[in-house]
């Protein structure tokens, strides 16, 4: 018996037309491919954060057939795309990307006109602890895609999710496109090898392949170990408790000097694919252009509750207190990294006059819808 799924999701055999199309054409005119009606765009980690708005967008504003992968996992975790998964124009296909079997079969089966590779171990922190598998998810596994779109599908456009993190000890404020990779983490060396290889691939075989730099971009569906979410969803939570009279943990967070350029993931989604309709590939960066430091994201979640507290303490004694005396957050010298990117600001005028690219949501905005939805998961939980 098929699922629900396998039933409403047009078979991608049905394209047939398409795909001759495909095979009859110089692999490399991309143009002309680029053309034909209905175009199929893989999606990587389309159960995180970034690939999840693609999904979300590519449906809104797109008419095409798109393939969302995910790796077969004993537990489930479809929150960010339960709702999608009725679209017939979405189908979900397994892929596992340190797998290069899986990649070749999933590009030859599906021919692909775009490769939107979303997936990556994407926690900096972690990197530390699995370097090794960092590498793999974060540049060895864009290096088999790179390969297999070369031998099998050099019509299809490749986008790579890059980082300011590969900026790391940054050298100038704001950072445009210009500024040298000075990566400080695994995660950071990692995100700039696949950005070498990109462009290597790009020039060599004349590919479309482009790696945009994505200033730190955060949400309601941001995982819980980044920063932003951590805060939202402690603070939600300490919130509840006081409401209730109930005792509560204080968040412990690590530096709260470091400042980052926070910007809606949702904003993203447009600049991404705009990179990836020009004449040319290119790269750029999209970022927010304003910095903002987590003590400053602390201070403003806190407003968003009607908390009010008193700041006492510096470095590792820093802390938030209620008026009569009740820790809600401090500082634990646990979550300090190994090296630190202490700031990090994207100078996103090159997007923004060249492909048109506008943003909705600024960090006040940010940081209260973020509050707010956490604050209605908990309290509805
Ligand atoms: N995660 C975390 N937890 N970070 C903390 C904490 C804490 O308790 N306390 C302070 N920080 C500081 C970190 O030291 C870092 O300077 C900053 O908060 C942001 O950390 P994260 O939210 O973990 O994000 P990130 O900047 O390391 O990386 C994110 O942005 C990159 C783009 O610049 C990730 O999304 C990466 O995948 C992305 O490439």
């Amino acid at each position: 018996m098929k699922n629900k799924q396998e039933q409403t999701t047009p078979d991608p055999k049905k394209h047939n037309s398409q795909l001759a199309e495909i095979e009859s054409h110089s692999v490399r005119d991309t143009s002309d491919i680029h053309k034909s009606a209905i175009k199929r765009v893989i999606v990587t980690g389309v159960t995180g954060q970034d690939g999840s708005h693609m999904v979300d967008y590519l449906l809104k504003h797109t008419d095409c057939m798109i393939y969302g992968t995910i790796r077969r996992l004993s537990v489930e975790n479809h929150i960010n795309i339960e709702h999608a998964k009725s679209e017939p124009r979405f189908k979900l296909v397994n892929l596992d990307l340190t797998d290069d079997y899986s990649i070749r079969d999933t590009i030859t089966e599906i021919k692909p006109h775009y490769f939107l590779n979303f997936a990556a171990q994407s926690f900096v922190d972690g990197s530390w602890d699995y370097p090794i598998q960092t590498w793999e998810t974060d540049a060895t596994a864009v290096l088999h895609i790179l390969e297999s779109i070369r031998k099998h599908a050099p019509y299809c456009r490749f986008y790579n999710a890059g980082s300011s993190e590969e900026f790391g000890d940054v050298i100038k404020d704001p950072q445009d496109e210009e500024h040298p990779l000075r990566p400080q983490s695994p995660y950071g060396a990692a995100k700039a090898a696949a950005r070498h290889l990109t462009r290597v691939y790009r020039e060599s075989y004349d590919l479309y392949a482009v790696q945009g730099w994505l200033f730190n971009h955060e949400g309601t569906r941001r995982g819980k170990e980044f920063v932003t979410r951590k805060i939202s969803h402690g603070i939600a939570k300490i919130k509840l408790a006081m409401e209730k009279n109930q005792d509560f943990e204080p968040l412990q967070l690590g530096n709260l000097d470091a400042k980052r350029d926070w910007t809606d993931a949702e904003d993203f989604m447009s600049g991404v694919w705009e990179m990836m309709n020009q004449s040319s590939a290119k790269n750029y960066v999209l970022a927010s252009g304003k910095m903002h430091s987590v003590r400053q994201f602390v201070i403003h979640t806190l407003k968003c509750a009607n908390i009010e507290f008193i700041k006492k303490g510096k470095n590792e004694t820093e802390q938030f207190s209620t008026k009569d005396g009740i820790c809600i957050v401090k500082v634990n010298s646990e979550f300090y990294r190994p090296a630190e990117v202490h700031k990090l600001r994207g100078d996103c005028s090159l997007a923004e006059k060249e492909l048109g690219w506008i943003r909705k949501y600024d960090f006040k905005k940010l940081v209260k819808r973020m509050y707010e939805n956490d604050y209605e998961l908990l309290k509805n939980k």
